[in-house]
């Protein structure tokens, strides 16, 4: 599914650029070489971004 109908971005794309460290739309953008245009899609972009980041494993702190 597209989700930036200005850059041709999918939804997949943004997920891949999430899961590789991307917090938001800007940084999703740029790792896929673009950058936002309309700004239509920043909202569910980051919803996107939002959820691929909550799947992640959450970092323990040890303490010595
Ligand atoms: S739809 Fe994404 S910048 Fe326009």
């Amino acid at each position: 599914m597209i989700v930036c109908v200005c850059n041709a971005i999918t939804e997949t794309e943004v997920r891949e650029a999430a899961r590789s460290g991307a917090t938001c739309p800007d940084k999703a953008y740029a790792y896929l070489g673009c950058e936002p245009h309309c700004g239509c899609c920043l909202v569910y972009a980051q919803e996107l971004i939002d959820q691929e980041r909550a799947k992640r494993p959450k970092l323990r702190m040890v303490s010595a």
